[in-house]
């Protein structure tokens, strides 16, 4: 049987993201973790660094990070912040401030963020604002914070009234993908990773769509070839984005598909019921429902976009518990809105996307609309 075309060589180069003299390398495969201090050491002179990471990341992979900063002469210190997102707050941000000072770290000296999406932000922020910007590294350690978080430079905390409301765009100076260390992630934060390469699919890429939709078992048994493939692909997506509008000014907001359901729903359930990948996922189904109940797209696209996530054991459905006028007051709220209407992505086809404006209560009735008939 013939698959999909994708490059299925897996290719050593590491990607590049092009912003001038901001550029950096995205390097992905096995065993990545161990050449941190080769790269640190092509990317800054060696002395003092940090690496940023929490208890669990910390016990599983900080070792081989400092070992490896060590035997190509750095003198690094470890900084632990509590795991979860419940910690990317100033309390944390202020922790890892006061090591760095106590450490006597010089604006030469990298900060290298090692774990999930939370240390990622968080230590990413760090580095923007510490003695007004030091170099750093994003050493990602969840599905995904290696295909979307670690690339791009948005770094940041939440507020106490809303997630991601003080930050910065501050590119980091490589960013080292190990796959190997997926093996160890709770199952539950792999599928929700997986939402967002299903995104990228959806959004950007139908030969990966069919990738994915092909070689679903094997991507989710973390065979490397497919696993390095995948993520690589997502991570040339995703580069490319941010190489055109690095500050979001407009084309980078494509990345929001799902997440105007999506975050709004992970807001009213207060991050509690959902992980940031499964509302992601309920929200691409609901909002592909949108873009076909607009006529913009054929059923056939949600009912593919369905199909692959539940095989993957993501949920779809907007739960019907859900409060549809708190749903849409949510949606409001969202930094997305511009003068009373929602930028929304919608689905052309798998792979092709357009903006239209449109009303919260809009966008809820029309999800709702386009789920009758079971698709
Ligand atoms: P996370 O960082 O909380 O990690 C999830 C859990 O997995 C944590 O308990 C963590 O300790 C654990 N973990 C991480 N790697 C592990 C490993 N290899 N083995 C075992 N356990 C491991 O969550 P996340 O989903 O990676 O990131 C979510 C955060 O990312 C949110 O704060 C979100 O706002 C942010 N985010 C940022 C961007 C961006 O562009 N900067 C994009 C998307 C999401
Ligand atoms: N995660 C969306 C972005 O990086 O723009």
């Amino acid at each position: 049987m013939t698959g999909p075309v994708i490059n299925r060589s897996v290719s050593p180069a590491p990607i590049v993201v092009g912003l001038g003299d901001r550029s950096y390398p995205i390097v992905i495969g096995e065993a990545i973790l161990g050449q941190t201090g080769l790269w640190a050491r092509k990317l800054c002179p060696p002395g003092k660094c940090a690496v940023v990471t929490n208890p669990i990341v910390g016990a599983l992979y900080a070792d081989i990070v400092m070992q490896s900063l060590l035997s190509e002469g750095f003198e690094p210190v470890r900084v632990d912040v509590p795991d979860g997102e419940e910690h990317k707050n100033l309390a944390s941000l202020s922790l890892i401030y006061d090591a760095l000072v106590d450490a006597a770290l010089e604006r030469s000296s990298p900060l290298l963020a090692l774990g999930g999406g939370v240390v990622g932000d968080l230590a990413g922020f760090a580095a923007a604002t510490y003695l007004r910007g030091i170099p750093y590294l994003q050493l990602p350690t969840t599905l995904l914070a290696q295909v979307d978080s670690s690339v791009g430079g948005k770094t940041g905390i939440d507020h106490p009234r809303g997630k991601n409301l003080i930050g910065a765009f501050y590119q980091p100076r490589a960013v080292l993908i190990d796959v190997s260390t997926l093996r160890t992630l709770p199952r539950r934060q792999l599928l929700a990773g997986f939402a967002e390469v299903a995104k990228y699919g959806a959004i950007l890429d139908a030969e990966l769509f069919a990738l994915l939709e092909q070689k679903l078992a094997q991507f989710l048994a973390l065979e490397a070839e497919v696993v390095t493939q995948v993520i690589r692909r997502c991570c040339e997506l995703k580069a490319a984005v941010v190489e055109r509008d690095e500050r979001e000014a407009g084309e980078r907001a494509v990345l929001n598909f799902g997440h105007t359901i999506g975050h709004a729903l992970e807001s009213i359930t207060s991050y509690q019921r959902f992980l940031h990948g499964e509302a992601v996922a309920i929200g691409m189904v609901a909002e592909a429902r949108v873009s076909a109940a607009l006529g913009l797209c054929p059923l056939e696209v949600v009912t593919r976009l369905r199909s692959l996530l539940e095989r993957a054991g993501l949920p779809v459905n907007l739960p019907d518990d859900v409060d549809r006028a708190q749903l849409a007051a949510a949606i409001e709220l969202d930094k997305k809105v511009q003068g009373g209407r929602v930028k929304f992505v919608a689905l052309e086809a798998l792979g092709k996307t357009r903006f239209v404006f449109l009303r919260n209560e809009e966008i809820v009735e029309l999800a709702d609309r386009g789920a009758t008939g079971n698709v």
